[in-house]
């Protein structure tokens, strides 16, 4: 049984408890975060944690813990949790929710206790292997809200999307908004159009990923032409090459778009490219060189 943190103390999973009255539970009313620890060291602590902050701000809540104590919980919950598949990969989940008001009200309570509450997982190891085959995704139109930057736990909208494109055979969705390309229903979106890496600019229609952030970083590194800007649909059906990027998955080739194969159909010569700079960038990581 896996230990989580709740509210200040460390409990088995099965004893975790909140209240209905929990904001998160009745309005999700909080938002979340999703960090990757490669051998026990967390990829880009600061940026989730700079992330969170204003995430908490977004929704004017005020950040309950001191980025030590996130720190701190975080790295007892890692001791705490080895692995069961001897892998040594894992991930954090953390939630912050407005907490437990006396009654169900839209409007905040007046007395605030946020509930904090993280969990870490077993992240399967993901290698350039494993992700070259790539994977078939399909455009959808964006439903959901105005303010995608905020990392809600809200997910209705994005959960629909992925089920839609589950229901269809395909691992993802790709969002359109207005003819314009945003983000995955769990990942941020590139292109690979007349040899540009191409991803859609941040602000209300996405979330900031930090794997997006860095994957940007690492091409500027290695002389990849990449330019954030709005792409359409059309572009992007023309795209030599079409990625994911999340966190938990990395960097995911997709080579079949709309059930017709993305250029040829396979991985493709960027995506080889930029997926060895990132593994190297965990290899780095993992012997204590933060990133
Ligand atoms: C909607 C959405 N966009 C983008 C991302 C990628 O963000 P990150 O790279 O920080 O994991 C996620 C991650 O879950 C997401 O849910």
């Amino acid at each position: 049984m896996s230990i989580v943190y709740l509210n200040g103390e460390y409990l088995p999973l099965d004893q975790a408890k909140i209240s209905v009255l929990d904001r998160g539970f009745l309005f999700a009313d909080g938002v979340y975060e999703v960090i990757p620890a490669y051998g026990g060291h967390l990829l880009r602590m600061q940026e989730h944690m700079r992330r969170l902050e204003s995430n908490l701000q977004a929704i004017r809540l005020q950040n309950p813990l001191s980025e030590s104590q996130w720190q701190q919980i975080i790295q007892k919950l890692l001791t705490e949790n080895p692995n069961q598949g001897g892998g040594e990969d894992k991930y954090v989940y953390l939630q912050v929710t407005r907490g437990v008001a006396a009654k169900r009200n839209h409007a905040f309570p007046e007395e605030i206790k946020q509930t904090v509450f993280l969990m870490v997982n077993e992240l399967a190891p993901v290698d350039k292997e494993k992700l070259r085959p790539g994977v078939a995704a399909i455009t959808l139109d964006d439903i959901r809200w105005k303010a995608c930057h905020v990392k809600s736990i809200a997910l209705l909208g994005n959960i629909l999307l992925r089920q839609q494109a589950h229901d269809s055979g395909a691992a993802e969705a790709i969002l359109i908004n207005e003819g314009q390309v945003t983000e995955g229903a769990a990942s941020n979106v590139f292109a690979v159009i007349n040899d540009v890496l191409v991803t859609a600019p941040t602000g209300p229609r996405l979330l900031p990923g930090i794997t997006r952030d860095l994957v940007i970083e690492l091409a500027a590194e290695h002389n990849i032409a990449c330019e954030e800007r709005d792409f359409s649909e059309q572009e992007l059906l023309s795209a030599s090459e079409i990625w994911f990027t999340s966190s938990t998955k990395e960097i995911l080739p997709v080579v079949k778009l709309n059930g017709k194969p993305v250029a040829n159909g396979q991985s493709g010569p960027i995506w080889e490219k930029m997926i060895d700079i990132y593994q190297a960038c965990k290899i780095k990581l993992r012997s204590g060189e933060s990133r």
